[in-house]
């Protein structure tokens, strides 16, 4: 082929064209900070114990409670303030505004004290054209109020869905998203549609996690019915999330709802609601008066080998393997080839199990990894009560109390050959 001025020309003008079509779509696409949220996120959020019931001064009590109950040491860095922190209208610029009573010093003071902590901040707003409890929300003001929270130190937004008739769920949220990664901030953005519009199967490039249900309530089998709708229990959210355990993973997860851990529940459904939760890979975000933990509380809320099967870095929600009488067996791989296994009891009666490690094969497609016993030996760790409870070569006999759980770590035989070959 030869070269003359009007192939060039023409080649000029091809790349030109290429170009502007490649940017224009990495800036459609440009959304999230992808380097946030790689683990579920962990905190504590105001909603489930104090709703409209927030003020400067307790704000800072609960924030002097996480780090003195070991919660930050533990791992709950993110300190969200939900609804009902605003004033009743913006600013004559249409800035949003802190109430003046409860918040005198404004919200960046507070995110100023946050992060004098070593925690990081979150609040609160909605998608819609005010939020659930009727304060200014966000439509149409989305990137006047992106930089308005990055000017408080914002860390992490919590984004609703009331008020939001005829509005598109994907675009609202997408739009949001551009506007908090225009700011410059590193935001989580943690999307709370309730799952209406199904944000699971979109949601993944716009936010790092996404409620997946109406909201929760302390109650193990079944929510309470609100009139215009129904709060979820800790089962009912359970069943939901066994569908959607494809659509989680490092930087992008389904959202259970917040913690009911501390709040009035039996301490035996406290810590399966909290053993669950870390087996879904969930994020971990407390909503108890931190003030006023209990030791048992505490013990739940912080016990790290529970806390590491949620954080585990490979990510991948737990798959429920079996469900037989009333007792369910959810498996979870984590990194290094150790797997953590949780016998659920949904039953009002004690369950005796009987497990026989080396006759299930557990095949887990979606990540095309197999449980085999016959081919490994696992120790066996007992993730409550700290026992090592054998190994996978014998069955696993145990009682499993109503409405309980037994979680378990298998921990993979030592790999010696590697280990060798890498210090000759
Ligand atoms: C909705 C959300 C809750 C909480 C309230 C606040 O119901 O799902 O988590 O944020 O609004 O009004």
């Amino acid at each position: 082929m030869r070269y003359n001025w009007t192939n060039l020309n023409f080649l000029i003008k091809a790349f030109l064209i290429f170009f502007l079509i490649t940017s224009s779509i990495s800036v459609t696409f440009a959304q999230k900070d992808r380097s946030l949220a790689l683990t579920p996120p962990m905190g504590w959020n105001s909603w489930n114990s104090f709703g409209p019931r927030i003020n400067e001064e307790m704000i800072k009590q609960m924030v002097d409670s996480m780090v003195s109950t070991g919660m930050k040491d533990a791992g709950y860095v993110y300190f969200v303030i939900d609804d009902c922190w605003l004033a009743r209208d913006r600013d004559s610029q249409g800035n949003l505004q802190a109430d003046p009573t409860k918040f005198p010093h404004g919200m960046k003071a507070i995110g100023d004290y946050v992060h004098s902590k070593g925690l990081k901040f979150g609040m609160y707003n909605c998608a819609g054209t005010m939020t659930c409890a009727d304060f200014p929300g966000t439509r149409g003001h989305e990137y006047q109020d992106a930089l308005y929270y990055a000017s408080c130190g914002v860390d992490y937004l919590k984004f609703d869905w009331c008020n939001s008739d005829g509005i598109n769920a994907k675009e609202a949220y997408s739009t949001m998203s551009k506007a908090l990664t225009a700011t410059k901030r590193p935001i989580v953005f943690s999307i709370c549609e309730w799952g209406e519009n199904k944000p699971w199967e979109w949601a993944e490039p716009i936010g790092h996690l996404w409620r997946t249900t109406t909201d929760i309530s302390k109650n193990w089998s079944k929510g309470i019915n609100k009139g215009t709708w129904s709060t979820q229990s800790i089962l009912e959210i359970l069943d939901k999330e066994a569908e959607l355990r494809k659509y989680a993973g490092p930087g992008h997860w389904n959202d259970p709802d917040m913690l009911e851990v501390g709040k009035g529940l039996p301490v035996n459904e406290d810590r399966a609601h909290f053993t669950l939760w870390s087996m879904l890979a969930a994020p971990l975000i407390a909503g108890n008066d931190l003030r006023k933990m209990s030791r048992q509380t505490t013990n739940i809320l912080t016990n790290k080998d529970v806390i590491a099967v949620n954080q585990d870095s490979i990510g991948i929600q737990a798959l429920r393997y079996e469900r037989k009488d009333s007792v369910e067996t959810w498996v979870k791989p984590l990194k290094g080839g150790d797997w953590a296994v949780c016998f659920l009891n949904r039953s009002l009666v004690t369950k005796t199990i009987a497990f026989d490690w080396t006759a299930n094969i557990v095949k887990d497609d979606l990540i095309n990894k197999e449980l085999n016993c016959g081919t490994k030996t696992y120790s066996i760790v007992d993730l409550w009560t700290k026992k090592v409870l054998g190994s996978t070569q014998k069955v696993l006999k145990a009682n499993v109390p109503s409405h309980d759980v037994l979680i378990v770590r298998l921990v993979a035989p030592q790999q010696k050959s590697i280990k060798k070959q890498k210090k000759n």
